[in-house]
């Protein structure tokens, strides 16, 4: 590739950034339009089908999705939902993103906190500790190149 072949290509990625954001903050905005008055109810009187997040606040649960689970792994809502239709589970991610906030708490409330003698008072991992604003973490999409194999003999 040539230099600029590079900076076309990272000026690609900076408008298809753009463009995700804007998706992102315009679904978010309309989901929360439906919900004006109720944002402060526990997620699960408002919507049909909350499982992780039952007992947390309506609008929270939107925040999560639009300014946590997005941002983390550079998506917009369609990568786990239909749009419009988010008590459905037509796609498979929007379970892994279950397991996913499973796994985290794991790590956090029986691995990490019982580490001792790390800086942080409170150390947490979360969706960007490992996504960092890609679907596949360690699958090539960002971060430095990883060593190729050895050569064989
Ligand atoms: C990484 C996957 C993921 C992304 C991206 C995502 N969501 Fe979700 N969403 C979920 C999961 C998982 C649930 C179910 C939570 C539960 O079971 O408690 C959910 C539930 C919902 C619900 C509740 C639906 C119902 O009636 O049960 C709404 C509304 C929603 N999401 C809106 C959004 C919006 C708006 C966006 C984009 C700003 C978005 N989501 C992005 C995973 C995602
Ligand atoms: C410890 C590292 C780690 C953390 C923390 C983590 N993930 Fe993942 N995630 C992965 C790995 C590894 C994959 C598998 C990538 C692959 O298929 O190559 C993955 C895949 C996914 C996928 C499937 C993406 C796709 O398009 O195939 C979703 C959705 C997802 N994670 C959501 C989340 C959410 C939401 C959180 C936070 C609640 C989270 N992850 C936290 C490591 C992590």
């Amino acid at each position: 590739m040539t230099p600029a072949d590079s900076a076309a290509a990272a000026a690609r990625a900076a408008i298809r950034r753009d463009s995700i954001a804007k998706d992102r903050d315009k679904l978010y905005n309309e989901a929360l339009a439906k919900i004006a008055g109720r944002e402060n109810q526990p997620a699960e009187s408002v919507y049909k089908n909350i499982k992780i997040f039952q007992g947390t606040p309506a609008g929270r649960l939107l925040r999560i999705m639009g300014q946590g689970f997005d941002p983390a792994l550079g998506v917009s809502c369609s990568h786990c939902h239909v749009v419009g239709e988010y008590d459905k589970e037509d796609k498979p991610t929007k379970q892994i993103a279950r397991d996913m906030f499973a796994m985290v708490t794991a790590i956090n409330t029986q691995y990490l906190s019982k580490i001792k003698n790390l800086r942080s008072p409170n150390p947490v991992v979360n969706c960007t500790t490992c996504h960092r604003g890609q679907t596949r973490p360690g699958a090539g999409g960002g971060g430095p190149p990883r060593p190729a194999a050895a050569p064989p003999g």
